[in-house]
């Protein structure tokens, strides 16, 4: 399965990085507004960080909008992946970009029907929000469920991406039910690493070394 985190904080995602676990990098406009810098420059920047694919978001909602704006983010780095609404201007656009070589990651996707039309347009990555599906008291990773099963079933290329994950426990559910990728925030990365028998057994070992004849 590949890790990728969800963050548009470069001092993050370089430390993420650092740890030699990050396979890509998500963006979306919340992320990036809460950088406080420019899209354009914050993407240049993590491209130059990670050697994966990177996800930066169109703005605009009209067909034609996103092509244009999809182009010029694909321009920034070959390692961008252009982030399209799953609307139907959205699929649309998919379909241009795909046809244009560009590679598209369909995002606040929160229905099967959706993921299957995000398919056929040529989408290379879905991105189902399992934690937004959870928080309105539905089961997010159901739709992982399914859109493994669906994907397989017809042997679609897409990859099922699975984002808005709150907890370690949803990375591990969706490894299990065999979903390509796990976007994550940072502090869910730092959340798998924790196990208080860790802490503890490393504590002793710490201890008893200082007893070891020198
Ligand atoms: O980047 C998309 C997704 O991962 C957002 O997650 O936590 O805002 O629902 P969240």
């Amino acid at each position: 399965m590949k890790i990728f985190i969800d963050s548009a904080d470069v001092e993050e995602i370089r430390d993420a990085a650092a740890m030699g676990v990050v396979d890509g990098v998500t963006t979306n406009p919340s992320l990036v507004a809460k950088s406080g810098r420019p899209m354009r420059a914050v993407i240049e920047e993590i491209c130059e960080v990670v050697d994966g694919p990177v996800s930066a978001e169109v703005i605009a909602t009209d067909t034609e909008g996103i092509v244009r704006e999809g182009r010029e983010l694909a321009a920034i780095h070959p390692n961008v992946v252009v982030k399209v609404p799953l609307i139907a201007d959205g699929i649309r656009a998919v379909r241009q970009l795909t046809d244009a070589d560009i590679k598209t990651n369909v995002t606040l996707c929160f229905s099967a029907p959706q993921a299957m039309l995000a398919a056929k347009a040529g989408a290379t990555y879905i991105s189902p929000f399992l934690g937004r599906i959870d928080d309105i008291g539905g089961d997010g990773l159901e739709l992982i469920e399914q859109l493994v099963t669906i994907y397989g079933n017809y042997a679609y290329p897409t990859q099922v991406l699975a984002a808005s994950i709150r907890h370690p426990l949803h990375l591990v559910r969706c490894a299990e039910l065999g979903a390509d990728v796990a976007t994550i925030p940072y502090k869910v990365i730092l959340q798998l690493l924790k196990h208080p028998l860790t802490d503890k057994g490393l504590a002793q070992f710490l201890a008893d070394a200082k007893k070891i004849p020198s």
